[in-house]
């Protein structure tokens, strides 16, 4: 092997390794944040997710209702009903990659 293939595992190596300790923090933040109302599946089949409404997130349709963006506010900031009641609160403690991660991560729930 050649010093320049060696190399270029070495850097795929690290950078897989970076994509799946991100993909944990983004499962365990959701199972730990978001997953009592959306479920760990996403689909919302919770107690909390079937009283507040939430839509299924496995389902195209919805994932397409809503850009990453409006997804990143609503996970930074919340979400309110026209009413001002709140629908879902502001993530504490979360940066803004994982927030990030957080997006990509409930668009992967989309079959
Ligand atoms: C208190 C329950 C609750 C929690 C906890 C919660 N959500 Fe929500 N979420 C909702 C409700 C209610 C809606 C609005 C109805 C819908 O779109 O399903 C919503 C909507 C969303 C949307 C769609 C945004 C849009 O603009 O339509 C995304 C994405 C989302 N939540 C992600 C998350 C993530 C990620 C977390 C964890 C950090 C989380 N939610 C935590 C209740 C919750």
């Amino acid at each position: 092997m050649n010093t320049l293939t060696k190399k270029t595992l070495v850097i795929t190596a690290a950078l897989l390794t970076a994509a799946l300790a991100n993909a944990g923090d983004a499962k365990e933040n959701f199972e730990k944040s978001c997953a009592k109302c959306h479920g760990t599946d996403g689909k919302g089949q919770t107690k909390m997710g079937q009283k507040l409404g939430i839509k299924d997130l496995t389902d195209a349709k919805v994932q397409e209702g809503f850009k990453d963006e409006e997804a990143f506010k609503a996970i930074k900031e919340g979400l309110k009903d026209k009413e001002d009641k709140t629908l879902m609160k502001a993530a504490e403690g979360l940066s803004d990659d994982e927030i990030k991660a957080l997006v990509k991560y409930t668009r992967d729930f989309k079959k």
